[in-house]
C-alpha cells in the first residue's frame, strides 16, 4: 500500500504534469493499494484524470471532521462516503502540531470513519520522546483511539517520527521494522475482532531509501508527502514497491 499525501500542495496545472509523467513511469499491478489524498478543492479532477486514464488509484481525504452542520470548512464522514473516497487519513503530526488537535478528537474521528472508509491513523514520537526512548509509550497512547473498536473493514497505521516529516532524516530500518510489529502487536492486543492492520512507513521516504523500507517483514508500504508531489517520483517509489523498479 503506497499513499500520496499532497498535503496544502498543488495546482490544477501540477496535476494536470503530475499525471503525464505519472503515466510514463508507471507500471501497473493489479494487486497493489495505490492512493492519493490531494488537498479537498481539487479532488474531483484528480477523480476525473483517474478514471480517463484507467489507473485503478484510489482516492482519499487528508482528514475528516467528527461532526457535521454548521461547522464552517468541515469534511463530514458522511460527504466521504457519498463521494465514495476510499481512505481517510487522521490524527497526522501537522493536524496536531498547527491545528491543535488531540487523542479526544482523533478517537471521535475514528469512530466516525469505521463504517464509511478505511482509517489511515498516524503516529510517532516526536525528536525529544525520541531521544527519551518514550516511542513506545507515546505511540501506545496514541493507539489507544482503537480501544474497543470492531473493524469489520481494514485498519491502517501510519508510523511516522515527527522529526523524520520533511527533514530528509529517516530511523534506521531495522528500528522501523521494530516499531511496526510493535504496532501490530498492540493494535491486534486492543481491537474487539483482533485484527492485525497493515502498518505504513512515512517521513522522508523517497525513490533512494524506499526499497530498504519495503524489503522489511513488518513494513507493509509507505505514506508519502514531498517525494510524492512528482509523477516521476511517485511512479518510481510504487515500482519499487512491486519490486520492478532496476
Ligand atoms: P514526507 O511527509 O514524506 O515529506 O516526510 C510524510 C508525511 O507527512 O506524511
Amino acid at each position: 500500500m503506497i499513499i500520496a499525501n499532497w498535503k496544502c500542495n498543488g495546482s490544477k496545472q501540477m496535476i494536470f504534469t503530475w499525471f503525464e509523467e505519472f503515466v510514463k513511469n508507471y507500471i501497473s499491478k493489479e494487486s497493489s493499494y495505490i492512493g492519493i489524498a490531494p488537498p479537498t478543492i481539487y479532488l474531483e479532477y484528480v477523480k476525473r484524470i483517474i478514471s480517463e486514464k484507467s489507473l485503478g488509484i484510489k482516492l482519499g481525504t487528508q482528514d475528516l471532521d467528527a461532526a457535521s452542520g454548521a461547522m464552517t470548512g468541515a469534511i463530514s464522514a458522511e460527504m466521504i462516503l457519498d463521494y465514495e473516497c476510499n481512505f481517510s487519513i487522521v490524527g497526522h503530526s501537522e493536524r496536531r502540531q498547527y491545528f491543535d488537535e488531540k487523542n479526544s478528537s482523533i478517537k471521535e474521528k475514528i469512530h466516525k470513519l469505521i463504517d464509511v472508509a478505511t482509517p489511515i491513523l498516524c503516529v510517532g514520537e516526536t525528536f525529544e520522546e525520541n531521544k527519551n526512548n518514550l516511542i513506545e509509550e507515546v505511540i501506545s497512547k496514541q493507539l489507544r483511539v482503537l480501544e474497543g473498536l470492531n473493524f469489520q473493514n481494514e485498519i491502517v497505521i501510519a508510523y511516522e517520527p515527527v522529526w523524520a516529516i520533511g527533514t530528509g532524516k529517516t530511523p534506521l530500518k531495522e528500528e522501523v521494522n521494530e516499531i511496526h510489529k510493535f504496532i501490530k502487536d498492540v493494535v491486534q492486543s486492543s481491537s474487539i475482532n483482533s485484527l492485525i492492520p497493515h502498518v505504513l512507513y512515512g517521513g522522508s521516504v523517497n525513490v533512494d531509501n524506499c526499497k530498504d523500507f519495503f524489503n522489511c517483514e513488518f513494513i507493509d508500504g509507505a505514506l508519502i508527502g514531498g517525494a510524492s508531489l512528482e509523477g516521476t517520483s511517485f511512479a518510481n517509489i510504487v515500482k519499487s514497491f512491486n519490486g520492478s523498479y532496476k
